[in-house]
């Protein structure tokens, strides 16, 4: 199976608020996929769809061969989440926290142990493992919760707004840590309204705006089909268009 994740005409209504308007995207196994666009466009509802947390109203959505929501719970081993809404249990150890999330996806003993440690070295936490995550700066913070979306070795991982009010340290810290899991293999989708972690991180760009799908490509694709050069320019053009 060469996709990830299949979104076919895929809308999710609020009341009268359309937050995702005939969506259809396919993300590829391995790449990094970036979901781009400001702020209501639809990135957070989108990537809730993907996770079945949320029925769409309409359309069809796949992930790794599961259909959503329906099969959402065969699916939930194979998929990793860190939310836009989400922190670290304050009181618990950073370990702690990891152990408690591996826990919950049937992780037990040195099993348990062995990977915590993996993770805890992969987003660079070792030393700091057995302090209180209350403690830790945000950058560590939210390091602390990828480590916590990957605890069980998923396929897919998606972080939503992952560089999100962190400073310039931590940000590049979180795109090396992203480019390092799809080079373990890993799928990952990112939602983002920094260009820069587009342009940093991901291998193919969605441009979303309003719930709909504005342009889709490698940064080189998107620059040549609009004949605009960079990413910004694109971007601005784009989503300006749809401001007017
Ligand atoms: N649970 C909800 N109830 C009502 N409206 C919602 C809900 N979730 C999202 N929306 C609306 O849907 C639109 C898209 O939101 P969202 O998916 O959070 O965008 P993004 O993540 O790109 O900022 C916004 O207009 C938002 O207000
Ligand atoms: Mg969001």
């Amino acid at each position: 199976m060469e996709l990830a994740v299949g979104l076919y005409d895929v809308s999710k209504h609020f009341g009268p608020v359309v937050a995702v308007d005939h969506l259809t995207l396919e993300v590829r196994r391995g790449e990094v996929f970036g979901l781009l666009g400001p702020n209501g466009a639809g990135k957070t509802t989108t990537v809730r769809m993907i996770c079945g947390l949320l029925k769409p109203t309409s359309g069809r959505v796949v992930v790794l061969g599961c259909e959503m929501p329906r099969e959402a719970l065969k699916a939930r081993r194979f998929i990793g989440l860190l939310p836009q809404e989400s922190d670290v249990y304050e009181s618990l150890t950073g370990r702690e926290n990891l152990e408690y999330f591996g826990r919950l996806y049937g992780l037990e003993g040195e099993k348990l142990a062995r990977r915590v440690e993996e993770v805890l070295k992969l987003v660079g936490l070792e030393e700091r493992a057995d302090d209180r995550a209350g403690e830790y700066s945000g950058g560590m913070k939210r390091r602390l919760m990828v480590a916590r979306a990957i605890i069980h070795d998923p396929e897919l991982v998606i972080l939503d707004e992952p560089t999100m009010g962190l400073d310039v340290f931590a940000v590049r810290r979180i795109r090396r840590l992203i480019r390092r899991l799809a080079e373990g293999g890993q799928t990952v989708i990112l939602t983002t309204n920094d260009l820069e972690d587009a342009e940093r991180t991901c291998d193919r760009i969605a441009i979303i705006d309003k719930g709909r799908l504005l342009a889709l490509g490698t940064i080189r694709e998107l620059e040549e089909k609009f004949q605009e050069k960079g990413l910004e320019e694109v971007f601005i053009r784009l989503v300006e268009g749809e401001q007017a």
